[in-house]
């Protein structure tokens, strides 16, 4: 397989030099035409014939100048470092005016007058915050994330910022991990749709366009398997699991073009991701027909010590660097390791050329020799069109996970005629900083709009506001105090108040009993409990809130729980007792306005899970997509012996097995009916399914809006392969579409399946497709039971 992709990786580049040889229906498509352009490349190799051994390891080199003086405390600015060639690009200098200033110099000083790339993490916004990506993978809209990828490229490239640390398209199951806010959830085919939307709307296929930015998919690889859900922790996982749900999403958006990929901080398998040719050179390169570079995550070489993969610096620097790492963020190693080891022959030279190649080829597709600076503009401001776009993805974002009937009114939302007066309760119900998420590049919590503010405006004085709580109680900051190893989270929580003394809580009762509806926001701190370095070992809502909630509940006033969160929290008790709850994550800065659209029923909610929500911590890493078992828990027992009853088989003794909110899971206002659905035909030849010749079977299926208002479904089809020579999953997910309905409105909608959707890897890590029957399953989330079948033979 391997000489297979090498053929076709090569005839890949060659065509792109010469294309009128290559028939292109013999061919994959090279990932970026701009990045194999013979234009390009013919540039880059002239280029590098002037360039000193130092000239080309400093394109290798990145560092952060937020400060004046260079790296590890050395005397030299960066100025003088710039000027000499020794820097290739910098993060974390934001705005025209910085970013030129550095530009300048490497213009106009350096002998070979090389840009600078300038690299920010703009995540889910540069200026105008949009909700956090786990939030917006909830949207299920491709437009959608296109749209803000399309935002963010544009005010960053305003900000002198050419280059995006995003999207982060790591696979993640495990709801402890606190980078699971920055992921589009646990499922390959969604994490890749939603992958190529990423680089679609930063790149625009085009990198030369004057507002097009550089992406860098991370974290390469597989980051979001660390063990235990604990952050930088090692990754262990089988070939097969690594190729078929790890890698989808990194090799999508490398398909639709992405310039440059940063490498993670685990190890997988034992080999630091950082240090590992199989992923860097191997797959990327050599598989997928890469030809950008790759950025190690900040300081990710040096950590390689920490590994424990060699006795120093200039040893591990050598890993990173041959396995594939064109690029070192921060370590400082590149910059003072390479150079020896090329001189005593340890490196060969043609090694550290390949890396400068990689990083020239993206400043000069991305038109930095012609264009080097940014254009000075006027000051942001968030626009009525800017606000309009934020809110609108914030309302697709936001999941109705539970509406049961209340005594007298029906579902408790939306809110109806009945409701004068709101009590809003919670810590999270006035603050503007969370609404905005963590990873909220240069967006401001001036922007943002609270719900306390949005109902405010829609309310007056029928809205009463008690806080309750504090996110966390005096024993957890106490925690967090310890933990924590950075001053502003620290400074934040010691400015929590900390009511430890019940008085708020009481306080908030007293508020409910005034109002005809209570309206808890409760949830998790942005900055501080979820994102990088914020692994939980506890799901449950922080500090006292679940107290706080109780004691509300026990007035007995209709009520509503409003989560704003970065991970799927463990909310047994508000599943089973509070009768509406509405997930809103970290939407972002029209996110009140929105949270308030969804209450009042102005937006019909349309969002569905990403990830499940699990009753118990102990669940976790839990997913929809389970391997099957030979004893299952609520399957067909009929044949195990008599006796062996529920007991021997695979289940928790006290928990349950499923999720209390799954996969694909959002409710709506209306409600919506599946017919049966149906395939073109019973059997397609394993032949033509192989070969990829044209789908195998459609899948058909009638969707109608039974209920009384307009609305949009996300549409799922997920398949269950019944007989592999490799055990799959009991469903995956391998198709979707959001469709609108006016109420009473019926469309007819179609998935072709073909090797795409039917292939998987076998224990020789071959994506193959084996004869087989297919079930079929459609419908509104990962429960959905209307079925079909098909066959392969
Ligand atoms: C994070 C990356 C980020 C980088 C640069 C690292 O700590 O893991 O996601 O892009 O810092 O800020």
């Amino acid at each position: 397989m391997t000489k297979r992709f090498l053929s076709v990786v090569f005839l890949a580049i060659a065509c792109g030099f010469l294309p009128l040889l290559c028939p292109a229906q013999t061919l994959r498509p090279v990932p970026n035409a701009q990045l194999a352009s013979p234009e390009v490349n013919r540039r880059v190799e002239a280029l590098l014939k002037q360039m000193t051994l130092e000239e080309k390891i400093g394109q290798t080199v990145q560092y952060a100048a937020g400060f004046a003086t260079g790296p590890n405390g050395s005397k030299l600015s960066y100025d003088e470092l710039v000027k000499r060639g020794a820097i290739g690009s910098l993060l974390n200098v934001i705005g025209a005016e910085a970013t030129n200033r550095y530009q300048h110099v490497a213009v106009e000083q350096t002998r070979l007058h090389i840009p600078l790339i300038f690299g920010d993490d703009v995540i889910h916004g540069d200026r105008t915050i949009f909700p956090v990506p786990l939030g917006l993978s909830t949207s299920w809209d491709l437009s959608a994330v296109e749209g803000v990828a399309r935002t963010a490229a544009v005010e960053a490239r305003a900000d002198g910022i050419e280059w995006v640390f995003s999207p982060m398209v790591d696979i993640a199951r495990d709801a402890r991990w606190g980078r699971i806010v920055e992921s589009s959830g646990e499922d390959p085919w969604l994490g890749a749709a939603i992958a190529r939307a990423w680089v679609k709307g930063y790149q625009q296929g085009d990198l030369s366009k004057p507002d097009s930015v550089a992406v860098s998919v991370k974290h390469y690889a597989a980051y979001g398997g660390a063990i235990a859900g604990r952050d930088y922790n090692a990754v262990d996982m089988s070939d097969v699991t690594l190729r078929q749900v790890y890698l989808p999403p990194y090799h999508a958006a490398v398909d639709a073009g992405a310039a440059t990929l940063m490498s993670s901080f685990n190890s997988l398998n034992g080999v630091p991701a950082t240090a590992n040719p199989y992923l860097m050179t191997e797959i990327l390169r050599k598989e997928w027909g890469f030809q950008g570079f790759v950025v190690s995550d900040w300081g990710a070489v040096g950590e390689l010590l920490n590994h424990a993969i060699g006795p120093d610096g200039s040893t591990v620097a050598r890993k990173a660097l041959t396995a594939g790492v064109d690029m070192d963020m921060e370590s400082n190693l590149y910059a003072t390791t390479i150079a020896a080891q090329v001189r005593s022959g340890a490196i060969p030279e043609s090694v550290v050329d390949e890396a400068a190649r990689r990083v020239l080829r993206v400043k000069y597709a991305l038109g930095l020799f012609e264009h080097p600076y940014a254009a000075a503009g006027a000051a942001y401001v968030a626009t009525a069109e800017k606000r309009a776009q934020a809110r609108a993805v914030a309302d697709e974002s936001i999941v109705l996970l539970k509406n049961a009937p209340i005594e007298g009114h029906g579902a408790v939302l939306p809110l109806g005629k009945w409701v004068k007066t709101v009590a809003l309760i919670g810590p999270l119900g006035d603050s503007p900083k969370d609404m905005i998420g963590s990873w909220a590049a240069q967006g401001d919590a001036k922007d943002a709009i609270s719900l306390r503010q949005a109902l405010t405006e829609r309310l007056g004085d029928h809205l009463l506001y008690a806080k309750g709580s504090g996110v966390l109680s005096g024993l957890d900051a106490d925690l967090l105090r310890h933990t924590s190893f950075i001053d502003k989270p620290k400074q934040e929580v010691a400015d929590e108040p900390v009511p430890d003394d019940g008085k708020t809580i009481a306080e908030a009762v007293e508020t409910a009993k005034k109002a005809d509806v209570a309206i808890l926001a409760l949830g998790e701190s942005a900055d501080w409990m979820t994102g990088e370095a914020s692994s939980r070992a506890h799901l449950e809502l922080p500090g006292r809130q679940e107290e706080l909630l109780e004691a509300v509940a026990a007035t007995g006033k209709p009520m509503v729980l409003v989560l704003f969160t970065g991970r799927p929290s463990a909310i047994k008790w508000a599943g089973a007792h509070v009768p509406a709850i509405v997930e809103a994550w970290f939407p972002g800065i029209e996110g009140g306005h929105a949270v308030a659209d969804v209450l009042f029923g102005e937006v019909n909610p349309s969002a569905k899970l990403t990830t499940s929500f699990p009753y118990s911590v102990g669940q976790e890493p839990l997913y929809y997509a389970q391997f099957p078992t030979g004893r299952p828990a609520h399957g067909d027992l009929s044949h195990l012996p008599a006796d062996a009853g529920e007991k021997f088989t695979s289940r928790y003794i006290d928990e349950e097995n499923a999720a209390l909110f799954p996969f694909g899971w959002g409710m709506s206002y209306t409600r919506f009916s599946y017919g049966a659905p149906t395939v073109s035909r019973a059997e397609a030849p394993l032949a033509d399914v192989a070969a990829g010749r044209g789908p195998a079977v459609t899948v058909g299926v009638d969707v109608t809006n039974s209920g009384a208002v307009a609305g949009t479904e996300v549409v799922q089809l997920y398949l269950r392969n019944t007989s592999a020579s490799v055990e799959q999953p009991v469903r995956e997910l391998k198709g979707f579409a959001r469709v609108a309905l006016a109420a009473g409105e019926t469309k007819h909608l179609e998935f072709p399946l073909g090797f795409e959707e039917l292939s998987f890897y076998n224990a020789k890590s071959e994506r193959v497709v084996e004869p087989t029957a297919y079930k079929v399953f459609v419908g509104g989330s990962s429960l959905a039971e209307r079925e079909v079948g098909f066959a392969v033979r």
